[in-house]
């Protein structure tokens, strides 16, 4: 099963692509991981996308499909989750002309409702693992131990696009750019519409029972 995670910044993706891969034993593939992780490594891909980044900016196609169609082609699993990509209507499509090319297609697309005001509080207490890229909530989805990552033990950290300003500008472009593909795959007759503002283990018997 080839499924994508759709929402605003901040909707659970990750939250809920961590379940979702467990559950399907699929290869998660998180385009903002994949970016984050080449920053990390000062990469020449990790040094264009952190320009955009920084300011909530969407990276430029051309960089961002080379990169998921490189990463789906090596990927030796028939299932997979899309976590954050595609982002606009040029990415969803030539996500689509790639797969036809290759007689597949996406089976399902997971769109996760929740409101706007109830975005920035939940990104404004997110910690990640630098690690293994786990998302914690200082309140509703705290580590075991305070700034520990359950997993591996990493220090938890904030991430930099996370400042309030530039959080406001990814909602933005989310609205500008991304939720056409709301439409873009209810056309299609493979979305699922999963109200996204209960708690993570709700959320994922709603994304369970609507597989
Ligand atoms: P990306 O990393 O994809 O970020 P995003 O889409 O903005 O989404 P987030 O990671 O902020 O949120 P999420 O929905 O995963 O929520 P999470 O589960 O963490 O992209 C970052 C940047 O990379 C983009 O701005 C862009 O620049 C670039 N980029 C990436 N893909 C690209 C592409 N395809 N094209 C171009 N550029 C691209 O949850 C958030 C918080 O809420 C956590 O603290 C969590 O614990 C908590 N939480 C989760 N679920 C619940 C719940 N049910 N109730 C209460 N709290 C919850």
């Amino acid at each position: 099963m080839k499924s994508i995670l759709l929402g605003p910044p901040g909707a659970g993706k990750g939250t809920q692509a961590d379940k979702l891969v467990e559950y399907l034993n699929a290869y998660h593939l998180s385009t903002g991981d994949i970016f984050r992780e080449n920053i990390k490594n000062n990469t020449e891909l990790g040094k264009k996308a952190k320009s955009f980044m920084d300011k909530g900016e969407l990276v430029p196609d051309e960089l961002t499909v080379e990169l998921v169609w490189d990463k789906l082609k090596s990927i030796d699993s028939e299932n997979i989750v899309l976590d954050g990509f595609p982002r606009n209507l040029f990415q969803a499509k030539a996500l689509d002309d790639g797969l036809k090319n290759n007689n597949d297609k996406i089976d399902v697309v997971i769109y996760i409702n929740v409101p706007e005001e109830e975005l920035i509080d939940r990104i404004s207490g997110r910690r990640v693992c630098p690690t293994c890229s786990r998302s914690y909530h200082i309140k509703s989805n705290p580590p075991k131990v305070d700034g520990i990552c359950d997993y591996d033990g990493s220090k938890l950290i904030q991430r930099e696009d996370d400042k309030e300003e530039t959080v406001r500008n990814r909602i933005k472009v989310y609205n500008e750019s991304t939720s056409v593909l709301v439409d873009y795959y209810k056309e299609q007759g493979i979305l699922i519409d999963i109200d996204g503002t209960k708690t993570p283990e709700d959320v994922f018997e709603s994304i369970k029972k609507s597989l």
